[in-house]
């Protein structure tokens, strides 16, 4: 099949999340399956382009249309691990991808409206045929409407367009006039059937849109999918997506097991197998992981309890208060703590660089709020334990790499979390699940964790061994994501 992917992230060389790492992992996957896989994706100036296996100008002059004007781009071709990306590069008066960041400017909407156009433009300008589109949350939610109502020469070439929903969250919701920039009359799509708002009638939705004109509507975990047509999770779009169904499957991530790979990864101390049967080999491996990261960290081990590490985006999906909580909780219990995470909202700075300030120097609690994927790695393989107390979780990927690493993780039942980790008390744990988002669950959990920690070895073991067993690449994945474009060439569901 002929499948393009239209995103704003690829791991690792424009990740700002999981989004990124997903576009990786299911992209090389697509290609070893023998797909012919390309990536459509802006060429922000962040990227360092010595990445690349090769790179070369593949087309001088494409032309995007914006606010009465034609801007002139460049396109770029790249190979990286056999996935072939095509890098868009605008002569835009605003430097639209030249400001040092993916996300967090003040006219990111602009941005990827211009960015989703220019895409259409360039598969226009290829004017060879696709057998699917696949558009990833809403920076690229526009190319449905778009290759709907304003370029029939590319819906001719198109079979399916796919839109993947990563975070129900973040919507893309715009005043119509940016939508008329970008050549789509912004107030003519104003209407409860179309783009218009569910919670305000002057607002464009473009999630809602590619929800409304995509062929099939794809989410990363099945728990997620029935979650996000409740309006505890919908953030207003679940009457769309209960209207529309039919039209929606839940598809779990996997993860990239090149990159993740305890038995290769070039960032640890000691390397591992991925095989439960070494499972003696593989603690004592685990632990001089643990005392070389320590050491690194100036930090010394805990003599009774296990060392807890928590690998996020600081934001209030991400549960912040129980992470607080938790971080104070291990340390009275004499375990250790480790965060590592960007702070993503301006309130949570005060809270986290307190507690920061009050742990400084201590010798089993560390936070660190910065990006940093080599102590990411070392953090998995070293860890006892890794917490994740989301709100909401559509997919998370942490937990499939800390138990890829042996390390148990302690999860809220929620998305993909509940999909992934079974309880301690299941029949096959692989993890410790609680419910409630309160202080005192947090408490009741971390009280199993210590208690089988200190005092149940061998169920601890078999926990780790069940996480390890566990395939979580993307082989099955992909041959989902496979049934699903086939099924939607076959099957049109979208307004005529
Ligand atoms: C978003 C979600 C996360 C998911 C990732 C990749 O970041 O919050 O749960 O794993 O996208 O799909």
């Amino acid at each position: 099949m002929k499948i393009t992917h239209i995103t704003s992230e690829f791991s690792p060389f424009a990740k700002a999340g999981g989004l990124g790492d997903v576009l990786h992992g299911l992209s090389k996957k697509q290609v070893e399956d023998g797909h012919h896989v390309s990536v459509i994706l802006p060429k922000y100036d962040l990227i360092d382009i010595k990445v690349f296996d090769s790179i070369e100008i593949y087309i001088q002059d494409l032309w995007c249309y914006e606010n009465g004007n034609e801007f002139h781009n460049t396109v770029y071709k790249a190979t990286f691990e056999g996935v072939t990306i095509f890098l868009i590069d605008p002569d835009h008066l605003d430097y639209y991808f030249k400001r040092g960041t993916i996300y967090g400017t003040e006219i990111d909407s602009e941005r990827f409206l211009y960015f989703s156009r220019a895409a259409v433009e360039f598969i226009r300008k290829e004017n060879s045929s696709v057998d699917v589109v696949h558009l990833h949350d809403w920076p690229t939610a526009a190319v449905a409407p778009l290759v709907h109502n304003l370029f029939p020469e590319v819906k001719k070439l198109v079979g399916a367009i796919i839109f993947n929903i990563h975070n129900i969250e973040h919507q893309g919701k715009i005043p119509p006039k940016l939508l008329t920039r970008i050549g789509l009359f912004g107030a003519s799509f104003l209407s409860k059937d179309l783009l218009m708002d569910p919670a305000c009638d002057r607002t464009i939705n473009l999630m809602k849109g590619a929800i409304i004109y995509a062929d099939k509507v794809v989410t990363v975990s099945p728990s997620y999918a029935k979650e996000i047509t409740t309006k505890e999770f919908g953030f207003g779009l679940e009457g769309t997506i209960k209207k529309l169904h039919k039209k929606l499957a839940g598809v779990l991530n996997g993860i990239e097991t090149d990159t993740w790979n305890p038995e290769i990864d070039p960032n640890l101390t000691e390397n591992f197998p991925v095989n439960s049967t070494f499972i003696l080999d593989i603690l004592r491996k685990k632990e001089a992981n643990k005392k070389a990261l320590l050491h690194s960290l100036k930090m010394e081990q805990s003599t009774s309890g296990p060392l807890v590490i928590c690998i996020t985006r600081i934001a209030s999906q991400k549960g912040p208060k129980l992470i607080l909580h938790a971080i104070e909780e291990v340390e009275k219990r004499g375990g250790s703590f480790i965060l590592l995470g960007t702070i993503c909202e301006k309130p949570l700075e005060k809270p986290f660089l307190a507690l920061q300030e009050k742990y400084q120097d201590h010798k089993r609690i560390h936070l660190s709020f910065t990006f940093d994927d080599k102590l990411s790695h070392k953090l998995f393989a070293a860890a006892d334990a890794l917490f994740l107390p989301s709100k909401f979780e559509p997919c998370g990927l942490t937990q499939l790499i800390s138990m890829r690493y042996a390390t148990i993780p302690i999860v809220r039942k929620t998305g993909g979390l509940k999909d992934t980790v079974h309880d301690k008390n299941s029949a096959y744990p692989t993890g410790f699940v609680f419910e409630e988002q309160t202080e005192q669950a947090v408490d009741g959990v971390l009280e199993e964790v210590f208690s089988t920690f200190q005092e149940n070895t061998p169920l601890w073991q078999k926990m780790m061994q069940n996480g390890l067993s566990r395939d979580a690449s993307w082989k099955y994945p992909a041959q989902k994501y496979e049934k699903i474009y086939e099924s939607s060439l076959h099957k049109k569901q979208v307004p005529q």
